[in-house]
């Protein structure tokens, strides 16, 4: 980490935000060391899934991701979720796969609001407290315990034979390096024609300034090794024949420094593959 740390480069984004708004950092890193990056922020995860909890504790982390969709951050996530409800043809079942999943933090929201009949779930995440938990309390629904980097590979066919109404990736395409992160995606378009999520947006169109050989990152939580790269969505989505729009405003601040997170739709541009 030592080596990549000096090829850090301070970017600012003050063009971006209203004088004053308090933001992260950002550092705009070598794209040759984005794996390097990567590997040092998975390391934050998986330290943390290795944590010997004890029962209260593991009982307070799943008691409060149960209640995720309710922080203020994720005012705009429910209002994107409600807008795919809306939308939906009645009589057909709502298929959702839904990466980095926790444990089952979109369930619990869809079970609050009473729009539980007829969903299809597939999960994926790699913290088996979380899948064994969401398995417990929704045990008609699925879930895979693996990574974004395993997610191409995954056979939904068999899980979901039925068209997959939208692939939901909420907080955690900004923990994949770019090329992980692409890949996800690509595998997304194979399985759907729209794409949703809540994630840095930021720098969803280029707004930040880097060079090509560069990739730009948000200091996030830097001392526990929360660095997350701040992807440029409009460009990946365009390469995959899909829109991007933000549905909300990506500047929400929440205690001081949650600046730059909103809720996006990627969809099928027709005529494209
Ligand atoms: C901030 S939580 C978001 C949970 C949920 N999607 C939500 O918005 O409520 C990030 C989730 O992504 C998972 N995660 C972290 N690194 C991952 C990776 N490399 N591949 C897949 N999931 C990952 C974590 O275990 C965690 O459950």
């Amino acid at each position: 980490m030592a080596k990549v740390l000096s090829d850090f480069r301070y970017v600012s984004v003050d063009h971006l935000v209203a004088p004053g708004m308090p933001t992260y950092q950002h550092l705009a890193v070598g794209a040759e060391f984005q794996n390097t990056v990567y590997d040092f922020l998975k390391s934050f995860w998986y330290q943390r899934h290795n944590l010997d909890l004890s029962d209260k504790e593991l009982q307070d982390l799943l008691d409060d991701y149960k209640n995720t969709y309710y922080q203020p951050l994720h005012e705009p996530t429910r209002d994107l979720l409600k807008s795919v409800l809306d939308k939906h043809p009645a009589g057909t079942p709502l298929s959702v796969i839904d990466l980095g999943c926790a444990n089952g933090t979109l369930l619990h929201y869809l079970q609050s609001i009473d729009a539980m009949d007829d969903v299809r779930f597939v999960g994926v995440e790699p913290y088996k407290v979380f899948a064994d938990d969401l398995r417990e309390t929704f045990p008609e629904q699925q879930v895979i315990v693996g990574n974004a980097e395993e997610f191409p590979d995954m056979d939904f066919d068999s899980r979901l034979d039925l068209p997959v109404t939208t692939v939901f990736c909420s907080l955690v395409l900004y923990m994949l390096s770019p090329d992980v992160a692409k890949r996800c995606l690509k595998k997304a378009t194979e399985m759907t024609d729209l794409i949703c999520g809540f994630d840095y947006c930021l720098n969803a169109r280029g707004e930040i300034e880097s060079n090509d050989d560069e990739v730009v990152m948000l200091e996030y939580n830097a001392p526990t090794g929360q660095i997350y790269f701040a992807h440029e969505y409009e460009k990946y989505f365009d390469e995959l024949g899909f829109s991007f729009e933000t549905t909300s405003e990506p500047s929400r601040p929440v205690e001081g420094r949650e600046v730059g997170h909103a809720a996006f739709r990627a969809q099928r541009l027709r005529g494209k593959s």
